[in-house]
């Protein structure tokens, strides 16, 4: 089954507004010509809009790195999918191991987060990995599992359908220290059989991304195994000349 490669950008907590969009111009400018891929970049909140006019009709997208899951009303600091939608953006990224670990987020918000940023017609990019801990313990698998029915739980077909996951091992971000290629098809086509439990017809075509220390020289080995369809990318997005680099490797496998 092929599926369509897709690499995000996750730029985390950097760049003011001049910074971003010089970036994301760069990004813009130098995917213009590669094929048979498709790419976003994930901004701070405080540069999506002016991000988003920048890239809006080309063929970089959009992507915020979180959402809250109610619509409007009194929840001081929180920002509603339908806003996102305004400001621009056509994804966002749920679950990132960063708000598991530093604030508290468990399952059944990123359930909630996915099914609200549905609503609102943007594509959530679900984030699941265990910790160094876990997988020294033996204990990847059932993690990955908890995870993901947790973040599915009691969605439709309809709403699986417009879902993106990402396999993030969390002791591979941000560390230098991706996962071989071997390891993240094995979490990658676990997660696609425990998807194919729940919608079979679904589960060859939804995308499952690689997150974790992917880099333009790691990138082509990851993209030769069958299940990994794509990036989530966070150090090597921040210069536009590796993430460019990346997207053209990574598309050309
Ligand atoms: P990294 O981050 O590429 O810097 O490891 C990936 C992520 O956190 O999404």
């Amino acid at each position: 089954m092929a599926r369509r490669a897709f690499f995000c950008g996750n730029w985390k907590l950097n760049g003011s507004i001049a910074e971003s969009l010089a970036l994301a111009t760069d990004v813009r400018n130098g995917v213009a010509s590669v094929r048979d891929v498709d790419v976003a970049v994930a901004p701070s909140f405080t540069a999506l809009h002016a991000v988003a006019k920048r890239l809006e009709d080309g063929p970089v997208m959009v992507a915020a790195q979180d959402c809250f899951w109610e619509e409007k009303g009194a929840f001081t600091g929180e920002v509603a999918p339908s806003q996102l939608a305004d400001a621009g953006c056509k994804l966002v990224i749920l679950g990132h191991s960063e708000r598991r670990q530093l604030f508290g987020e468990l399952d059944a918000a990123v359930n909630l987060k996915t099914r609200a940023a549905l609503r609102a017609g943007l594509t959530p990019i679900i984030c699941i990995g265990e910790t160094l801990t876990e997988r020294d313990a033996g204990e990847t698998l059932g993690r990955i599992q908890a995870q993901l029915d947790g973040a599915l739980a009691d969605m439709t077909d309809a709403e699986l359908e417009g879902i993106v996951i990402a396999y993030e091992p969390v002791w591979a971000i941000g560390t230098g220290r991706n996962a071989t290629p071997a390891q993240a098809q094995e979490v990658h086509h676990f997660i696609r059989t425990r998807l194919a439990t729940r919608a079979p017809a679904l589960a060859p075509k939804l995308r499952i991304l690689y997150g974790g220390s992917m880099k333009p020289d790691n990138v082509r080995a990851l993209m030769a195994e069958e299940d990994v369809d794509g990036g989530l990318v966070g150090g090597a997005s921040l210069s536009a000349e590796s993430f460019i680099r990346l997207v053209k490797e990574g598309s050309a496998s």
